[in-house]
């Protein structure tokens, strides 16, 4: 069934729209780089997004309308729905998954571009299509099966434990060995007419090196492999470029794979980590053993009521707040800034720390902060104010926890050895705000809440909060 255009754009308006497009999708890469101009950054990339999709429907589409339209249709409301369901708490799961369907589309592609009829291909033109199609459907099918893997461990369907397998490392270079085999395979065999056989092989193999990678990861690494699998579906997205022919689509996913590979170097740097450890899996266990679950106690804990905090925080000169996650699940920013807006009346300098991977996905913390309003200048990164904990009078640690747990820096087999972390305990007083004893992501007790500079004010974040703001 084939359905003619309405019209079609000349090839020289496409080609001007694709490089608009594309200028347009660089800008939001350069705006989304920076709170101020985040906003900003996010238009060009709608603008650009835009632009693109018109000229591509309406230039490059030349049947079968009545199937785009469908297939629209299904997939914006499905995109729609999500959008406006998804809390803020599961933005990285739903992140997680949309990488999935980029996999997904570049597998899905290739096999459709390997069995397409009207495709005639000779001599080294046929090896090269089938060497494009071969790594896209290879880099999809690793992107897919991660992505799937990384969405249930960050929603929690999927233990966060690490799964290590004995000899992991012989067997993703067994299946890396395999893949090449049949790469070589794929293009001997397409060159007689054949192949698929070769491919499906590979994707399958593919698909349990998504799944075996990912799921090696444990403790908090996984913020690295949510950016790792960004730029592979960036790749992905590329490759499938390659074989529809389409610039655009190559220049984007280009753009996506580098930025998503410097991200996943800038949290490895954070994070004190290896990058190609990463990539090889098996990682946040301690030196090679699984995490334990670490949820035991280390002493007694001295609590803090709001009405109490509010009189440390009133007669404080210097005030960190380091958000968490916790103070996510809470939603308490706009309190937050009630907070420090009443404080800094009083001739209070409070200023925000934020640690690079708080939360669960990177810019987690400067988003709801930006959200509530939060002036940019108080907000600072980890190293621009590790230093100045000694003149801290009160740190109020809002529903975090790795971030703030000194055993990263004393304890080497702890999952999250070697990560920097905000050194709020050598301030005069911590405060922590949380539910309970429960331990964070990374599944290991904080030898913080011991301490007998650290006071514990329990209850969920918001409600605390507005209490300790009545108070103030
Ligand atoms: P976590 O270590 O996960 O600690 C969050 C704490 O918030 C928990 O201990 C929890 O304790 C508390 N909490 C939860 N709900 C709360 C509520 N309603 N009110 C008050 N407290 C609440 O968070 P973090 O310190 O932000 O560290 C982030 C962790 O996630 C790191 O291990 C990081 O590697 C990992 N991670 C990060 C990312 C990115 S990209 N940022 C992605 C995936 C994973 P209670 O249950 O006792 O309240």
């Amino acid at each position: 069934m084939t359905t003619q255009g309405l019209f079609t754009l000349p090839q020289g308006v496409v080609t001007v729209s694709y490089i608009i497009a594309t200028i347009l999708f660089i800008l939001a890469l350069g705006g989304l780089s920076n709170q101020e101009t985040a906003r900003r950054g996010n238009w060009y990339g709608i603008a650009g997004m835009t632009i693109a999709l018109i000229a591509t429907i309406f230039g490059k589409v030349s049947q079968n309308y009545d199937l785009l339209i469908v297939a629209l249709l299904i997939g914006g409301s499905i995109g729609l729905l999500a959008a406006r369901r998804v809390q803020m708490t599961q933005m990285p799961e739903l992140v997680a998954i949309l990488h999935s369907l980029v996999g997904a589309a570049a597998v899905a592609v290739g096999f459709a571009n390997f069995m397409d009829p009207e495709a005639h291909f000779a001599g080294v033109e046929l090896t090269i299509h089938d060497i494009e199609t071969y790594i896209g459907v290879l880099i999809g099918a690793v992107t897919f099966s991660g992505s799937v893997i990384a969405f249930g461990k960050l929603s929690g369907r999927i233990t966060g434990n690490p799964m290590l397998l004995p000899a992991r490392h012989w067997l993703n270079l067994l299946l890396l060995i395999g893949a090449i085999y049949y790469g070589y395979a794929f293009v001997q065999e397409s060159a007689a007419g054949g192949g698929l056989n070769p491919l499906i092989i590979m994707t399958v193999i593919a698909l349990l090196f998504g799944i075996h990678m990912v799921m090696a990861i444990g403790g908090a690494d996984m913020p690295v492999v949510v950016s790792m699998l960004n730029s592979y579906s960036g790749w992905a997205a590329s490759a499938t470029g390659f074989m529809l022919n389409n610039d655009l689509l190559i220049v984007t996913g280009a753009l996506v794979g580098s930025s998503g590979a410097i991200l996943s170097y800038i949290m490895c740097r954070a994070m004190n980590r290896n990058f190609l450890a990463v990539i090889a899996g098996g990682f946040g266990t301690g030196g090679g053993a699984a995490a334990k679950s670490g949820g035991e106690d280390q002493g007694e804990v001295a609590p803090i009521e709001p009405l109490e905090t509010a009189e440390l925080l009133s007669n404080a000169k210097e005030v960190m707040i380091i958000p968490g996650y916790g103070m996510a699940v809470a939603q308490a920013q706009h309190t937050v800034f009630e907070i420090t807006r009443t404080l800094r009346e009083k001739g209070v300098n409070v200023r925000f720390g934020i640690h690079p991977v708080a939360g669960r996905m990177p810019g987690h913390m400067n988003v709801l902060l930006a959200e509530a309003k939060v002036p940019y200048d108080i907000v600072f990164e980890m190293d621009e104010v590790n230093e100045d904990f000694p003149d801290v009078d009160v740190s109020v640690v809002i529903g975090a926890n790795d971030i703030v747990n000194p055993s990263a820096l004393t304890d080497p087999d702890s999952p999250i050895a070697g990560m920097p972390v905000l050194e709020c305990w050598k301030g005069r007083v911590s405060i922590v705000l949380k539910r309970s004893m429960a331990t964070g992501y990374a599944g290991v007790q904080n030898p913080l809440f011991f301490l007998d500079n650290t006071r514990m004010l329990f209850g969920d974040a918001k409600a605390t909060l507005d209490e300790v703001l009545k108070d103030l």
